[in-house]
């Protein structure tokens, strides 16, 4: 997920760095927003260095990439930890005069605030007012917990300890998805996971205008990234279409199977699960010519043109992982019955052939799959490969679900 950690003026900021060491060594990508106070208790390099990630706190730095308003945009949960009684208030009223609050007026997301004060600012009735506010209005704002405090005090006011704000945000993340109405297999069973999926089909040029290209939509690639991204992976997606991307994934676009090759084998090893969607073609043209090819007038004669194989990836990444097996390795196939075989004669000989851990075969013809927004799949696992998992005709997005599903289950095995 992408997490931005809003940290503001009060002692406890220093348990802010448990917390962000926490959520990034699960694989989350954190972006830590300090208040101008947070910073005079714990300096911009301590959290640079422990996000592994530029700080910014104010709103006139980087302007030309809007930071005060694609930073909430683009974050999948929001967490203030510790939450001053002031931070509390201006958030309650609305109020924008830094980089945080402005986030906290522009995401989407889930927001989690963890309090930490004195007992006496805590108790007072203007934050306790403001803190209400807050939570009619869907924040979600934990009680501090009740402890030592800075001096010799103790009462109600001091911040949760990191991993109870930790599970704490998770299950508003969670409580939001299913307001969404997100399906039970929609828990975040790929938190902290990275994926990579490709999508689409390949161009492979034969001049600057014409290529060779197939029919492949990309709508299950996008399918099962928007999928991943929701059960809460770091979702990278090598695409050669434009359409949408989950909020927060890296998005690489590529056209010919070469770009793909590359964007791939390059990425694979940091991530835990990769699933090849994309219609990769088989040939490509030899060469491709600098200007159009013209038809020469008179002459009924065509061109002749000269194909040579593309790689095939998929074999290439079980090659590349060797004996690891990591990341676990999903294919997708598109296979028709003829007379050698059916469907999922042909996907068995091609799971075993590849090596991948997961083949998902799916049935192509007239019509059928490419394009739609239905597809029957049946899946073969390389260590079962006798027993079949038919899904369908059904939605790509469920076909997605049914995938992750299952890769996930190989996942956690690994
Ligand atoms: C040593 C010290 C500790 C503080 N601790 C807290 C605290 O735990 N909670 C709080 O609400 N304010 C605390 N304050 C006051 C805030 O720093 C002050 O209200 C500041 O304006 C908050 O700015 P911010 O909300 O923009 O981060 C503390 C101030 C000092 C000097």
């Amino acid at each position: 997920m992408r997490i931005v950690l809003g940290v503001s003026g009060g002692i406890a900021a220093y348990k802010a760095c448990l917390l962000l060491r926490r959520l990034s060594e699960q694989g989350h990508e954190v972006t830590v927003i300090p208040t101008e106070a947070a910073l005079r208790f714990v300096g911009e390099p301590t959290w640079a260095a422990l996000s592994g990630r530029p700080v910014q706190h104010d709103v006139w730095t980087s302007v030309h990439e809007v930071p005060h308003v694609r930073l909430g945009q683009s974050a999948d949960l929001v967490i203030v930890a510790p939450a001053t009684a002031d931070l509390i208030a201006k958030a309650a009223h609305g109020l924008a005069d830094d980089l945080l609050t402005n986030t906290l007026l522009t995401t989407q997301a889930p927001v989690v605030i963890a309090p930490a004060m004195h007992t006496e600012m805590w108790q007072h009735a203007a934050t306790q007012a403001n803190v209400a506010t807050l939570r009619d209005r869907g924040l979600h704002v934990m009680d501090p917990a009740s402890g030592r405090l800075t001096g010799s005090d103790t009462g109600p006011g001091r911040l949760a300890e990191p991993e109870d704000i930790e599970a704490f945000a998770l299950a508003a993340v969670q409580e939001s998805l299913g307001a969404g109405g997100a399906s039970a297999s929609s828990a975040l069973d790929l938190a902290g996971t990275r994926v990579l999926v490709s999508a689409g089909g390949t161009r492979e040029p034969l001049d600057p205008v014409r290529y060779l290209g197939n029919r492949s939509s990309g709508k299950q690639g996008h399918a099962l990234a928007e999928d991943a991204s929701r059960r809460g992976a770091q979702v990278t997606l090598v695409t050669t279409t434009d359409r949408p991307a989950p909020t927060g994934a890296d998005v690489v676009g590529v056209e010919t199977a070469l770009e793909m090759r590359d964007a791939v084998l390059s990425r694979a090893a940091d991530h835990d699960i990769v699933v090849m969607v994309a219609a990769v073609a088989d040939f490509r043209p030899k060469a491709r010519v600098d200007s159009k090819i013209k038809k020469t007038i008179g002459q009924d004669d065509a061109p002749t043109i000269e194909l040579v194989r593309n790689p095939d990836i998929l074999a290439e990444l079980v090659q590349q992982r060797g004996e690891a097996r990591f990341p676990i390795l999903v294919g997708f196939a598109a296979e028709t019955g003829d007379r050698d075989g059916g469907v999922l004669d042909h996907a068995r000989a091609k799971l075993i052939r590849k090596g991948c851990d997961l083949l998902v075969a799916n049935e192509v013809g007239d019509g059928v799959t490419f394009g739609q927004d239905t597809s029957t799949v049946h899946l073969l696992r390389l260590a079962h490969p006798d027993e079949v998992q038919t899904i369908g005709p059904a939605d790509k997005d469920v076909v997605a679900r049914a995938v992750w599903d299952v890769a996930v289950e190989m996942h956690s095995w690994s």
